[in-house]
């Protein structure tokens, strides 16, 4: 059976992916952010994860202005990425689940979520920056990809409520595959960031602080504004935190989950960047048995 691990939050700066490849972790700027990733890297080394169901924004690499699904998620073999213009290079591919893709596909639109289903995706900084954060060594990822793009970039955006019943509805068909699958849920981006426009630098600690409180036990109240109120809020960018709602969506009743690390750090680029990791508690128990 499939078991859900518990679940990953993390901002996807691309200026993060450029610190990893010149090996600037320890530099003052940098290490309060990748500090934060110590004690999820230790979990990860613990749980040992086979499978990645992470729900991300796609920034132009797969989906440009043209063609614009609400909701995608990946069904592919592999997932390539491209050069995006960031000056990263450009990330190893990384082997995707298709069998458990389309088990999710078909349980979402069973449960009337009209998905848009791609067998072929490329997948941009949003995946792989938090991938790399996650397992530095890349050589030795052996973990398989099920993306799900939801739009934060070209409006009408859906709603926080839609982007948490969709996680919730992914994490039902999750609990129900009958194949062995030891699954961590993962949502990037975030927190508050705005990159262009009046208030491109625009960051709101006192939100973030909000999101950061509220997402583990509450996270029907991360989804009492509307997309638009959120980008007030939080940046045109900051949006992006419909990625983490649907991901803790998917995480189930707050009863079984437990915050197990928290980082906040000011700025990363324009970004307030963040980490935090959620483990099932159920599961935590039947290892420790
Ligand atoms: C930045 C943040 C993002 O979420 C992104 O996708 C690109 C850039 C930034 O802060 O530079
Ligand atoms: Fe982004």
């Amino acid at each position: 059976m499939a078991e859900i691990l518990g679940g990953i939050f993390a901002s996807h700066v691309p200026a993060i992916g450029n610190a990893i490849a010149r090996g600037l972790q320890e530099d003052p700027y940098w290490k309060p952010f990748f500090d934060g990733f110590k004690p999820i890297r230790e979990w990860l080394e613990r749980v040992r994860p086979d499978t990645v169901v992470a729900f991300y924004n796609d920034h132009g690499l797969n989906f440009f202005l043209d063609k614009m699904p609400t909701f995608a998620v990946g069904a592919a073999a592999t997932y390539q990425n491209s050069d995006e213009g960031w000056g990263l290079p450009v990330a190893r591919p990384v082997s995707g689940d298709a069998g458990l893709s389309w088990h999710v596909i078909e349980s979402l639109i069973a449960d009337e979520f009209d998905v848009t289903t791609c067998q072929e995706m490329l997948v941009d900084h949003a995946l792989f920056v938090p991938l790399q954060l996650c397992w530095p060594d890349a050589a030795s990822w052996s973990f398989r990809l099920v993306p799900i793009a939801i739009n934060t970039v070209q409006h009408p955006l859906p709603s926080p409520k839609r982007c948490l019943a969709l996680g919730q509805a992914v994490g039902r068909a999750l609990a129900r595959y009958d194949k062995d699958a030891r699954i961590v849920v993962m949502g990037t981006g975030g927190l508050s960031h705005q990159l262009d426009g009046e208030r491109a630098g625009f960051i709101n600690k006192d939100y973030d602080r909000f999101c950061l409180e509220n997402l583990c036990p509450k996270p029907e109240l991360l989804a009492q504004h509307s997309s638009l109120e959120i980008v007030e809020l939080s940046g045109s960018q900051g949006i992006e935190v419909l990625n983490w709602i649907a991901a803790r969506g998917a995480l189930g009743s707050a009863g079984n989950l437990e915050e197990v690390a928290r980082n906040y750090h000011i700025p990363i680029s324009n970004t307030a960047a963040a980490s935090v990791l959620i483990s099932d508690k159920a599961h935590a128990k039947r290892e420790l048995a």
